[in-house]
């Protein structure tokens, strides 16, 4: 270590990306994607980590800000941000991913932001579990859903249009709100909470999809009847089948077990009878990632991959795999899938009922393999 520089900057470089940026899928509001190719840390750094917001960012000062909870209770209450602070706090490592994540590739094409391989980050999030805010205020019996709501809010003038002005809102079950690891976060990987990440205060609802994860919560509304606003309803659903047949439109919730490849990339060459790293990351719901396998013949054989660090419940984990690239030249088609504990793996084929969301199935990426000159055939190519 150079000794001329202090050590919390050296640990600051040390989690920093090779390049900070990220890619523009929407000027206003910002949309931003993680260019995906770039992974190289469990930890998406704070300045990678993807942005999906549907409004303006609203302007919140902490001094007047003040989470409002309602509804089906015994007590109202209102907190401040240093109250939020001073509460016990719990810490969880989450994989965020948008349920648009992967959009692109669906064929034929579906209307939303077309977001590549990066609508998906890892963070540590610190703030308070919800159950403590929901005790502290003594949920009543029959309560069926909790409401959390952002303080930013705008017309969507596009089909499914709203019904005018409307604020961002989703709810979750009871008793999924009152899992510990379900928190309203105040922090992102040590720092407080970015503007644009929901500062001063978001959910986060770990194995659910990023849609859950309510930014700039100031209201939670406890609710004896189902929750059925617009992004409950209009937008994040998905056809449930019975069948063949689909028989309800529900809202789009749990992770589904899916493995992406952040190198190689699409249409990259790799040198002939070389020794290869492929990497990514592998994440589910509800469960743990089992195995990731790859396949370097277009899906004929599977070999397992190298499982990275260690198993964390809905943190993502790293993977690699170090192929042997053909000697002949030529187009090959990798591919990866993975599979959780619970059994449940990648489809091959896409679900139409699916609709824009829940992009699994898995994804081929042709490579091409060249002969390169005076390279030693057993060099690994490094990333
Ligand atoms: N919360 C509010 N208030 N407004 C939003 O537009 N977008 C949701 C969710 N929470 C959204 C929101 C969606 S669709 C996703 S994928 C995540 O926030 C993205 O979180 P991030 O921007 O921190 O990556």
């Amino acid at each position: 270590m150079n000794s001329s520089i202090p050590s919390d900057q050296t640990s600051r470089e040390n989690i920093q990306a090779p390049f900070a940026a990220r890619i523009i899928r929407e000027n206003e509001p910002e949309n931003l994607e993680f260019p995906f190719s770039s992974l190289n840390s469990a930890i998406t750094p704070t300045e990678q980590f993807f942005i999906r917001s549907h409004f303006p960012v609203p302007k919140i000062s902490p001094e007047t800000y003040r989470l409002k909870v309602d509804g089906h209770i015994e007590r109202p209450l209102e907190i401040s941000y240093d109250d939020l602070l001073k509460m016990p706090s719990t810490r969880v490592t989450m994989t965020l991913e948008c349920a648009g994540n992967s959009r692109i590739f669906l064929s034929p094409k579906v209307s939303g932001l077309q977001w590549e391989l990066g609508a998906v980050s890892n963070a540590e999030w610190v703030g308070v579990s919800l159950s403590e805010v929901l005790n502290r205020v003594g949920v009543k019996p029959g309560t069926v859903d909790i409401i959390l709501e952002g303080a930013d809010s705008g017309e969507i003038k596009k089909e499914p249009n709203s019904p005018g002005k409307i604020t961002y809102a989703r709810s979750i079950p009871l008793a999924k709100a009152f899992e510990k690891e379900v928190i309203l976060a105040y922090q992102m990987n040590g720092e407080p909470l970015p503007a644009a990440h929901g500062f001063p205060l978001r959910a986060i609802v770990p194995g659910w999809y990023g849609m859950a994860s309510v930014k700039w919560v100031n209201r939670i509304s406890v609710s004896s009847v189902p929750f059925r606003g617009y992004w409950q309803t209009l937008d994040y659903t998905y056809w449930e089948t019975r069948n063949g047949l689909p028989i309800e439109l529900l809202p789009v919730s749990e992770i589904e077990v899916k493995a992406e490849i952040a190198r190689p990339g699409l249409h990259e060459v790799l040198p002939a009878n070389s020794v290869y790293r492929m990497h990514g990351a592998a994440w589910t719901g509800e469960s743990e990632i089992a195995k990731v396998e790859v396949s370097t013949d277009g899906g004929k054989i599977w070999s397992a991959t190298q499982l990275l660090g260690a198993s964390a419940k809905y943190a993502w984990r790293l993977w690699e795999f170090h192929w042997r690239t053909p000697a002949e030249p030529g187009r090959y088609t990798v591919m990866a899938r993975a599979t959780d504990a619970r059994g449940r793996t990648q489809p091959m084929v896409r679900d139409a009922h699916r609709g824009g969301y829940v992009i699994t199935h898995v994804q081929p990426i042709l490579v091409e393999v060249r002969k390169v000159q005076g390279s030693a055939s057993s060099e690994s190519y490094n990333i």
